[in-house]
Formats: structure tokens, sequence, C-alpha cells
């Protein structure tokens, strides 16, 4: 029989795929570690399959996986110059299949519903989560149900909307819709696959395997990622903590969890030293990907960072913004607004910290700049206005700077 364990009481509960919280703490609970020694197959091109061992599923069905991961490292050379910084890495999640990091643990739970014939799933998000649930709902055939906030934008909606999902835009508190959810998926039959999904969380730890063997099994100083309800971080540290557990490593990446000033209810704990996160009434940054005033996973985030000497920072909306531009500018990566705080957050860092030429920085672009165009609108670009005839005038004074 399937078992989750509660990290806080370290007790283990059969699986109860409509309610993956501990009963006695009332915390998200986890996949627990299998008894058995675990490898990597570098042979195999599925990311699932070549790390299988360390998912909880006992067979992978490809016809179910949209080719999530496999995304690229990318050295950023020009922004390491400008800035003066020691190698700096970008792992670019916006290109998985529906733009954002969540294909990686929506492609995991995905497995697991088909698995347990499940026949309708379904997801409580304000973007990134609504769009791959839908699209991985659809590509398996499965009837999915997305809820999402009454003040959802057009932009999202229509992201999600176009793989055909029941799209429900719920009037009021989004705190208590994540946790209704699952009461009403219960009694429906439909397994709300949310944030803190173990089954989820386990999909992202692939990141972490993949980074490490693109590093050439060198273990990063540190790892910057941004965090909301806390599922990605949770599944980041998880995978260096299986891969310290079986051996593989001995160091571990110092892990920075990035929220946004007007929403960092983790980073506020954090930097008091608490131990339990207190929601926060309102949201109010640009970055709405990981604006979550009340995150299912605080508590365990805070947990994982203090017991693995990690950092939860917060950065300001012109700081995201200018760290947008500059990933754009500098390095041609195109990300939203949530991602681009990794920057932010590095160079928050980079005030405070001395960093060793040769530490090496990760930093995770959890989702594309494509589908938070409008909050493109405050920037200026310049457009230079001619006509035919004078096109070769001024190109010509352009192209030689007059
Ligand atoms: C682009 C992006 N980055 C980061 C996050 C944060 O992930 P988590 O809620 O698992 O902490 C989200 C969550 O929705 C997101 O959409
Ligand atoms: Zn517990």
């Amino acid at each position: 029989m399937e078992k989750l364990e509660c990290i806080f009481c370290k007790k283990e509960y059969l699986l109860d795929i409509f309610s993956p919280f501990c009963p006695e703490c009332n915390e998200p609970m986890l996949c627990p570690a299998p008894q058995k020694k675990r490898t990597f197959y570098p042979g195999k091109a599925s990311p699932l399959e070549k790390f299988i061992d360390f998912l909880p599923l006992s067979k992978i069905n490809l016809d179910l996986s949209l080719k999530e991961g496999n995304t690229p490292l990318i050295r950023l050379n020009r922004l390491m110059d400008n800035l003066n910084l020691p190698p700096v890495f970008l792992k670019n999640e916006t290109v998985n299949p529906t733009s954002s990091f969540k294909d990686r643990g929506t492609a995991v739970a995905i497995q697991k519903a088909v698995s347990l014939g499940i026949e309708k799933i379904g997801t409580v998000s304000t973007g990134n989560m609504a769009s791959s649930t839908a699209a991985y709902g659809a590509r398996a055939g499965l009837k999915t149900f997305v809820l999402l906030k009454e003040e959802t934008s057009l932009e999202k909606l229509l992201a999600a909307g176009i793989y055909n999902p029941v799209l429900v835009k719920v009037k009021g508190d989004y705190g208590q819709l994540f946790y209704k959810s699952f009461a009403y998926g219960r009694k429906h039959n439909i397994y709300f696959m949310n944030s803190m999904d173990p089954f989820r969380i386990e999909g992202y730890k692939v990141t972490g395997f993949e980074i490490f063997l693109q590093l050439e099994k060198r273990i990063p100083k540190f790892i910057f990622v941004p965090v909301s309800s806390g599922g990605h971080i949770t599944g980041l540290v998880r995978a260096f903590l299986d891969l310290k557990k079986e051996g593989i490593i001995q160091k571990f990446p110092t892990f920075i969890g990035v929220q946004a000033r007007g929403c960092s209810p983790i980073a506020q704990a954090y930097t008091t030293g608490k131990l339990k996160v207190k929601r926060i009434n309102k949201a109010n940054t640009i970055a709405h990907s990981i604006a979550n005033p009340d995150p299912p996973g605080g508590n365990m985030v805070l947990k994982l960072i203090q017991e693995n000497k990690g950092k939860i920072l917060d950065v300001s909306d012109e700081e995201i913004l200018n760290a947008q531009k500059m990933l754009a500018e500098l390095e041609g990566i195109f990300c939203q607004p949530a991602s681009s705080t990794v920057l932010a957050g590095l160079l928050k860092l980079s005030e405070k910290e001395k960093f060793e030429v040769n530490d090496q920085i990760v930093l995770v672009a959890t989702g594309g700049g494509l589908k938070t165009i409008k909050t493109l609108e405050s920037f200026k670009i310049d457009i230079h206005q001619t006509s035919l005839s004078k096109l070769e005038n001024t190109i010509s004074s352009l192209a030689h700077g007059t």
C-alpha cells in the first residue's frame, strides 16, 4: 500500500489522493524514500525514465508526456562580465511545454492519476499551473477542472482555456479555495493536483538532478528559486537531500528562496526567526504568479531552509522589473517577473556576500515572459519612425550612431 510521510511528526499515513495533508499537523505530506538503492539511467532520453528510481512511479507511460524537462543550463557570460560575478548559470525552465516548471510536476502527477484510474483532475491556480494541468489533462483525455480567482486576467484565462478544461472563476478568499478544493474533489472524485501535491513535488526534483549532471556532478554554491506556495523549492531541496542520502554527494548547495516584497510571508517569517508562517492580508506585487498570501507549504519551506542553511530574501517590484529587462537585454532570455526575482535576489545577495571566483551560481528561471505581456506596458521601448523614401538615411544614421 502506498504511503505518504509527514516531515513534521515523522509519521507515515496511507496515501489519500484526495487530501495529502497530515491528519495531526495539517501540513502537506511528501512521498517517502524507497528502501532500495537508487541510481540514474543516463542512457534514457526521457527525464522521467532517467530518474525513475527517485520518483514515486513504478513505470512511465510515455504517451502521457509532453516531453517536459531536459531544459538547458545556460552560462550567463555577459551578465557575469557586466556585474563582475563568478560563474552564473540559468536553468531555463521557460522552455517546458507550457512555458513553466509546473510541467515537471504535472508530468509526474498525471502518471499517478492515470495509474490509479482517476478520470477527473483539477487545480487551483492563477496562471502557470492552470495551463500546465489543463494541457496534461487534455493529453491524457481526462476531464480537468481549473478553479481561478475572480480577478484572473483574460490573458491567463486564455492560456489555460485553449486546452478546453472546465474553467471556474471563484469569488472569495483564495487561501480557503485551496483547502475547499480537496473537500469537493473527494466528494466528486476529482484529484486536485495543487501546488503542494506530493507527486508534483517529486517531479520538481528532476530539475535538481539535471542541474547536478549538467554541472558535471559539481555542487553549485548557490541555487536561487522564486517561492510562492513552496512546492518548487521543496522539490529542489529534496533532490539534493536524495543525492546525499544515496551517498552520491557530500556537499550541499545553499538554497536562496526569493519572494516579491509585496507578498513575502515566508521571507518575513525567516527574517524574524519564526518557525511558522503568518498569512498576510493582501498581495501587492507585479509578480502575480508568486503572490500567494497564505502559502500552504510555507512552514515546510522554513523548516527545509533552516535545516539546510539556506536563506529567504525578498525583492521589490522595481528590482524584479529591472532584472527582467537585464536578462532579456544582456542574455536574450525573456522570463516572467515571477522568475526574474532570482536575478534580483542574486544582485541583492551580492551586496552582502563576497563570492569566491570559482563559486557556481544557478538561477532557476521558472516561467516564460510571453504569458505576462501586459506587465511590459510600463517599459520604455524606443521605436524609430521613417518612410520608405527616407529609410536608407534613417538606417545609415542609426548604423553609424549619428
Ligand atoms: C513562474 C512561477 N515561478 C515560481 C512559482 C512558485 O512556485 P511555488 O508556488 O511552488 O513556490 C510559481 C508558482 O505558481 C510560478 O508560476
Ligand atoms: Zn504530521
